[in-house]
């Protein structure tokens, strides 16, 4: 009893690339972006307008937006703080933009320097102005399961965060795992009490398989009736304020899933692979997706 369709969202260019920390070419960021709508994409965070000092792999995140290919009907996000960062996405065309709270009060303080608390005072301004300008905003919220600074995060918690950020106008809650640690178990535990709070349709999971689980952490999501999901082209990723924290589920290991199931998708498989790599062949770095290396012909 599977949800007919599945959206995915590909974090790659953004969550993939936050955490490097040799200097990617702009070039080659674009080029990423434009490999990712070519197969299909239609949701693709192309870049995080947060201070640079902070991350400065998304620093060029201005260029990036000027120099992709625009295809229509593909929806080119940004990760926006606070209103600094929502007035240079608007400005660089970002289609739409993420918020990000967290469940964890010493994940907030490390990752965005603030608490919970002060974060959704931060957001508000953004959804205002986001309203105002017809600018769809998703709310992401870290560490679903766990917390690289406080250990287990209570499931109740996420629920009330979620709560929070969608009755102030995210259309989309991303439900994410950060450091990867959930479980089936705790994951169907999150989505159940958040549910109670956010329609189904209005989830998603953004899974990271630091721990190899986000492919049974996604069936599960699936099997509860969440057809949102984010993933990693080559399951590149991580936060730089989550030590250990690795990759998100890596977009081609969600396709195959997906196609094994006989769900709609609307991304081809092939283009999906040559694009992660063409990035990993840039980064230096092997794939982390096991269907790319499986399908890879070397
Ligand atoms: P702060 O230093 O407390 O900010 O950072 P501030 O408001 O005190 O400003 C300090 C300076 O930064 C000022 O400049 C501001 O203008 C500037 P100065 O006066 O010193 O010259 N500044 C900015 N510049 C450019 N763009 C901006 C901006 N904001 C302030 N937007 C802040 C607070 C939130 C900005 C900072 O902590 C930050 O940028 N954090 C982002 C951290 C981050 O990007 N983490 C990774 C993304 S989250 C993630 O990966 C998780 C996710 O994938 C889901 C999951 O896996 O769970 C989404
Ligand atoms: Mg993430």
């Amino acid at each position: 009893n599977f949800p007919s369709s599945v959206k995915i969202v590909e974090v790659g260019p953004r969550d993939g690339l936050q955490n490097e920390k040799q200097p990617i070419a702009v070039a080659d960021k674009v080029a990423l972006v434009n490999a990712l709508s070519n197969a299909g994409l239609k949701f693709i965070e192309a870049g995080s307008f947060v201070n640079p000092k902070w991350v400065p792999q998304m620093a060029g995140s201005e260029e990036v937006f000027a120099g992709i290919a625009r295809k229509a009907g593909v929806s080119y996000a940004a990760l926006t703080p606070n209103m600094v960062g929502f007035e240079r996405a608007i400005a660089a065309g970002a289609d739409e933009v993420a918020i990000f709270a967290a469940a964890s009060e010493a994940f907030s303080q490390k990752n965005i320097n603030c608490s919970i608390e002060e974060s959704i005072e931060r957001f508000a301004p953004i959804l205002t102005a986001a309203r105002a300008q017809n600018i769809p905003v998703r709310g992401y919220v870290s560490c679903i399961a766990g917390c690289p600074y406080e250990g287990d995060i209570a499931p109740s918690k996420v629920a009330e965060v979620s709560d929070i950020l969608f009755q102030a106008g995210c259309y989309e809650i991303s439900l994410g795992d950060t450091i990867g640690t959930g479980t089936p178990a705790n994951i169907e535990r999150v989505i159940e009490l958040t549910n109670k709070k956010v329609p189904l349709e209005k989830l998603a999971l953004h899974a990271h398989d630091t721990y190899g689980q986000a492919i049974a952490n996604i069936y599960r999501a699936f099997q509860m009736g969440v057809s949102v999901f984010d993933s990693s082209v080559a399951g590149l990723g991580g936060c730089p304020y989550a030590k250990g924290a690795s990759g998100n589920v890596a977009t081609e290991d969600v396709i195959y899933l997906l196609n094994g199931l006989g769900i709609a998708h609307g991304v081809d498989l092939q283009a999906v692979i040559t694009a992660g790599k063409n990035i990993c062949a840039s980064l230096g770095r092997v794939s982390q997706s096991k269907v790319a290396r499986a399908l890879s012909s070397e």
